[in-house]
């Protein structure tokens, strides 16, 4: 690993993709094994597990990381984690399987995708899971929701990914190990990594802008897979990011990556969570604004950024930016924060995901404080489209 780039997650990046001179072998394996189908959220972890953007995870977590992971955000290792990554299964199914054999994994065409080496079955307590992970038991929250509805028993394993699906958009889609590669390529040290499920607004490109000041370069990451439906959808953000670059960013100082992994809506400990993920792409900072990962009321404005305190930096390794809630001020005529707005809380545009969408259904342009006409005008065309498509 060249020194100049941080470090992966507990020290190597992981790859559990079959090489293809094993392939074979590893097929034949498959089609003697019990087939467990894989919800879609399940087949993203997967594939995040394979190409090591959840390094240093090898498959999916047995008992006591699990509990480690719930209870105290760190796997047995002593490394920090604040995710579980798992795969439920139903009772019935899970008890047609054995310890110690092969389990075949399918995608719901029913297609064999990867090899799980069981070493583990075990059930959990989904309450203590979302209270502990999304701090509320509350049905109405969307992680807790699908929590409640998956399987009742998780199955263990390392995993062997026979083929990794083609990518969504296979012009923005580089592994951790190709950004890495990528940023060598640039001369690139210190890079900025910008998650994010949402259109960049003003506000966005101001945190952006503000860190580029310090790195040498920003990947910016939105996430791409499973989001919940009142989330613009990722076709529609694609175009937006797109056409925001090719206006407003310096080229030679950007690169538009996808984050192909499931929302979560976990708020703080997903904030953890995506800052260890782009870490395992070679990033050295990650932005953290106000509620990042954040759904509904469920989480204060600035609990992400104070989660990051109650770890041992040096484990974390990747610096968190943490910037205040930016706004437009109309007196002051560009985005503040409270650290340099100079007048109060009426001179700021603040839009809530419920008004934009309202705005944008209506056929009328956002505010151009708050968004670059040209994002303005994607979204307008994405909406009317999935209007007259409903
Ligand atoms: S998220 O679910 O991916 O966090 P979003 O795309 O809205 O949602 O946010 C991306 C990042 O920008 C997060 O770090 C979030 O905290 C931050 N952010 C979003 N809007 C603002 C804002 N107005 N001021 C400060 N930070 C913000």
């Amino acid at each position: 690993m060249p020194k100049d780039l941080i470090a992966p997650h507990g020290g190597s990046l992981i790859n559990r993709v079959v090489a293809d001179d094993q392939r074979d072998a590893m097929l034949t394996r498959a089609q003697n094994a019990p087939l467990v189908t894989l919800s879609d959220v399940a087949l993203s972890d997967l594939n995040l597990i394979a190409i090591g953007v959840v390094s240093p995870l090898t498959g999916f977590m047995g008992s006591e990381d699990y509990k480690r992971v719930v209870h105290d955000m760190h796997l047995i290792s002593g490394l920090p984690w604040s995710i579980p990554i798992t795969l439920p299964t139903a009772t019935d199914i899970a008890d047609t399987l054995k310890v110690g054999q092969d389990v075949a994994l399918a995608d719901k065409s029913g297609k064999v995708v990867a090899i799980l080496e069981l070493s583990e079955k075990f059930t959990y307590n989904k309450e203590v899971e979302a209270q502990n992970v999304y701090r509320t038991t509350e049905e109405a929250h969307p992680g807790v929701a699908r929590l409640y509805m998956q399987g009742d028993v998780y199955l263990a394993g390392d995993v062997w990914v026979l083929e990794m699906p083609e990518p969504e958009y296979p012009n923005e889609f580089l592994t951790p190990a190709q950004t890495r590669a990528k940023f060598i390529e640039k001369g690139w040290k210190e890079i900025v990594a910008f998650q994010t499920r949402n259109p960049i607004h003003r506000a966005h490109e101001y945190l952006q802008k503000v860190a580029m000041e310090i790195v040498d370069g920003l990947m910016l990451h939105p996430l791409v897979g499973e989001t919940k439906s009142d989330d613009v959808p990722a076709d529609i953000r694609m175009e937006s990011y797109r056409v925001v670059l090719e206006h407003y960013y310096p080229k030679d100082r950007v690169l538009l990556n996808t984050f192909p992994a499931a929302m979560r809506y976990a708020g703080p400990r997903e904030a953890i969570f995506h800052a260890l993920c782009r870490k395992n792409y070679g990033c050295s900072h990650f932005i953290v604004g106000r509620d990042h990962a954040g759904v509904g009321k469920y989480y204060g404005t600035y609990d992400a950024q104070e989660l990051f305190d109650e770890f041992d930096k040096r484990l974390i390794d990747i610096t968190p930016l943490k910037f205040e809630h930016a706004f437009y001020s109309k007196k002051q005529q560009t985005i503040v924060t409270a650290k340099t707005s100079i007048y109060g809380k009426d001179d700021w545009m603040f839009l809530s995901g419920t008004q934009i969408r309202e705005i944008l259904t209506r056929g009328e342009p956002l505010p151009e404080e708050f968004t670059r006409p040209e994002v303005s005008e994607v979204l307008l065309r994405g909406y009317q489209q999935m209007k007259s498509e409903s």
